[in-house]
């Protein structure tokens, strides 16, 4: 594995709004290595939507520090792609329209990078859907039209907001399988965030507990499956081993 992507110093984020002031992270301090993946799990509301934007550079920490690569991040920094935790297909654009908005926020849409994209629909099973509208698509090809989106302008590190939160169980775990290959295989740096232990455990590489909020760290974990897929994974005696123990630390 080469070297730390995106580092967090210190931070601490504190939101302020004119009825109150809340502290969201504190003394938050962890690494994020090219090619990993690290899901991170809190407890609903403590401050996981946060840790991603202050690592998009949508949000400046009220303390310390958020590096890529040792710079200081910005807004727009295009090495990021950002899956929102609600991240819905625009429902009056056809998917392959949805799949070119970044490139038009972001003024790439090139011809290379339009075919690129297309290439992509074509590779991960969405090149008979680029002309439908997204009511015509299952929730699960909907999740992978998102993500396609968010890797059409080629961005190195992924940053996932519980992106399986709006789906079913039994569609949960496929596209759970499908995203992690996906990701594996255009062998993306990816950050996921969400409360679900199990969906941390079957796509993580290692994984950052936080505490309720104020969210710090309160523990890291090597996970031991390599590149097992994940349905594969919860099939696996480690798997249980590992919900235990990270039950335990979010139930303290
Ligand atoms: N823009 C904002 N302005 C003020 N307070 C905010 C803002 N965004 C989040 N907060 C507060 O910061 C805390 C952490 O919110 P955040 O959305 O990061 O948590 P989360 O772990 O992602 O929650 P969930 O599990 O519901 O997705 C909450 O108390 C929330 O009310
Ligand atoms: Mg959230």
């Amino acid at each position: 594995m080469k070297g730390p992507i995106l580092s967090f110093d210190g931070v601490r984020m504190v939101y302020h709004t004119p009825a109150k002031e809340t502290l969201a992270a504190e003394n938050m301090s962890f690494s994020v290595y090219e090619g990993e993946f690290v899901a991170v799990i809190g407890p609903s509301g403590c401050g996981k939507t946060t840790v991603l934007s202050l690592a998009a550079g949508l949000l400046p920490p009220s303390a310390g520090s958020v590096r890529v690569r040792g710079e200081k991040v910005r807004r727009g920094m295009p090495c990021f792609g950002y899956m929102l935790q609600k991240d819905e297909l625009f429902p009056w654009r056809t998917v392959e329209q949805n799949l070119f908005l970044p490139l038009e926020i972001k003024k790439i849409n090139t011809p290379e990078n339009r075919k690129r994209a297309l290439a992509l629909a074509e590779k991960y099973g969405l090149g008979g859907f680029l002309k439908s509208m997204p009511d015509q698509l299952s929730g699960g090809m909907r999740q992978r039209a998102a993500l396609i989106r968010t890797l059409a302008p080629q961005p190195e590190i992924l940053l996932l907001d519980e992106p399986f939160s709006a789906l079913d169980y039994q569609t949960r775990l496929n596209v759970c399988d499908d995203v992690y290959n996906i990701i594996r295989s255009e062998k993306k740096t990816a950050m996921l965030v969400t409360h679900d232990i199990s969906e941390a455990i079957s796509v993580a590489d290692r994984i950052l507990v936080l505490s309720a909020r104020p969210a710090h760290v309160v523990a890291v974990h090597e996970l031991n499956f390599g590149d097992t897929v994940p349905l594969k994974r919860r099939e696996m005696p480690d798997f249980s081993k590992w919900f235990e123990t990270l039950w335990k630390e979010l139930n303290v």
